[in-house]
């Protein structure tokens, strides 16, 4: 098939790897792509946001599907535009897409869906926001309502830093202050044609960017799959409770949803919750998810691209479990410092590099951007997985880059 897959991080690198992995001879293309990418499929310069360019290259290059990675082109349209000129594509029109796009937008297929999430308030003014929070009390969650790269949410005890957060982000729309939800954290991915729905193997993110989860939120730190300590039946639950509904709703207001649903949940003492649906796959969670994934890919994504999911064999994962290590620049999630060298990517073993902000210039790879690169290692225990990951790591150097070093620990004693 010719694929082209859209975006440029670790996330693409780990969805470009899965489908050469089918040895099908995938003719494969990523775009923009980077350095980890460029070395394993041909990459070209074209900016992903952008429906009639992307649209363009599809068309002139017999493109059979299209993969849409990051949210951003979601919520341009670029697969509306695609899916007009007849081109297969998974990922969800900006209308489905506004699921992750907005918030508020979110909540209301929650409510209309029945789905369990926590409380929420939308305010579009200072004043609002603070009476919400009050309302609620500590500690606080405070959300932008549009897209901000993992750094619109805030959490914390502190309701200066609360009111602070929420007049900033109010500039740029309104902000949701919602209650805290406590408990483990579980992504689960589901594969969606709009009308069935077929989950994936779920996985833990660590969204904090130090050990014990102290400091601030990030894209996500590192990432383990499966869960062993999920309740039995929580899959099942999870698709009948929150995705079936969900994937309804959105159909029965004519703007199905075609693409990757990722529902990001809570487990409470009073049952799951969602915390928040993301329109793609997760990064670095897809890191860890696909290379446990048994079924082809290019097959469950092409079927879900062409409504024809229900007549698929289940998607089958492998026993072994994965665990990935996110490699960060100095001074992310804030302001990383970014053009510096990396080393002794050459030396690793026993592991696969999903590269995300790199770059080779006069043939040294360099750092462009926060989160840099992401070890994975699979393993028959986590043990084993981390033992492979974290050995890998010794072995890199990028001055001043820092990563966590309690990945799946908990899973690992
Ligand atoms: P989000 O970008 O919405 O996934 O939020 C980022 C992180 O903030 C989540 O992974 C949670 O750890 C935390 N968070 C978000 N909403 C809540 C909430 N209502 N209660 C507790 N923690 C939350
Ligand atoms: N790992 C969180 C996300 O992809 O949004």
């Amino acid at each position: 098939m010719r694929i082209l897959v859209l975006g440029s991080g670790a996330r693409e690198h780990a969805i470009v790897n899965s489908l050469l992995s089918e040895r099908a001879g995938h003719e494969i293309t990523a775009a923009p792509g980077n350095a980890g990418i460029a070395a394993v499929v041909p990459v070209i310069a074209l900016d992903p946001t952008r429906a009639e360019v992307v649209t363009e290259y599809a068309l002139d290059n017999d493109i059979e599907l299209v993969v849409i990675g990051p949210e951003a082109p979601l919520v341009a349209g670029v697969a509306d535009a695609l899916r007009q000129r007849g081109i297969a594509v998974f990922g969800p029109g900006k209308a489905a897409a506004a699921l992750e796009g907005s918030k508020t937008f979110a909540k209301r297929i929650m409510d209309a869906a029945g789905v369990p999430t926590g409380k929420a308030t939308r305010a579009g003014t200072l004043e609002e926001a603070l009476e919400a929070l009050d309302e609620y009390g500590a500690p606080y969650v405070v959300k932008a309502d549009g897209l901000a790269a993992g750094k619109g949410v805030l959490v914390t005890a502190d309701r200066d830093a609360a009111a602070t957060h929420a007049r900033f982000w109010l500039q740029h729309g309104a902000v949701l202050v919602e209650e805290f939800l406590a408990g483990q954290e579980v992504s689960l991915f589901l594969v969606s044609d709009g009308h069935t729905v077929v989950p994936l193997s779920p996985a833990q993110d660590y969204k904090r960017v130090f050990d014990g989860d102290e400091g601030p939120n990030t894209g996500g730190m590192g990432a383990y799959s499966p869960l062993p300590w999920l309740p039995e039946g929580f899959v099942d639950e999870v698709v009948e409770t929150i995705a079936v509904p969900t994937i309804r709703q959105l159909a029965s207001e004519r703007t199905p949803f075609i693409g990757l649903l990722y529902c990001g949940l809570i487990i409470t003492k009073r049952g799951v919750r969602v915390i928040e649906f993301n329109a793609r796959f997760g990064d670095p969670e897809t890191q860890v998810v696909l290379p446990r994934l048994v079924t082809p890919l290019s097959g469950l994504l092409f079927a879900a691209a062409t409504g024809e999911l229900a007549s698929q064999p289940k998607p089958e994962f492998s026993s072994e479990v994965a665990v990935t290590v996110v490699l960060a620049s100095e001074g992310y999630p804030e302001e990383p410092i970014t053009g510096r060298a990396i080393f002794g990517l050459d030396a690793v073993r026993d592991v696969s590099i999903a590269h995300a902000a790199t770059a080779i210039i006069d043939g040294q790879y360099i750092a462009t951007g926060g989160r840099v690169l992401s070890v994975v290692a699979t393993g028959r225990t986590f043990a084993e997985a981390r033992l492979r990951v974290y050995s890998a790591l010794d072995q890199i150097a990028l001055e001043g880059g820092h990563y966590r070093t309690d990945i799946a620990l908990q899973v690992a004693e």
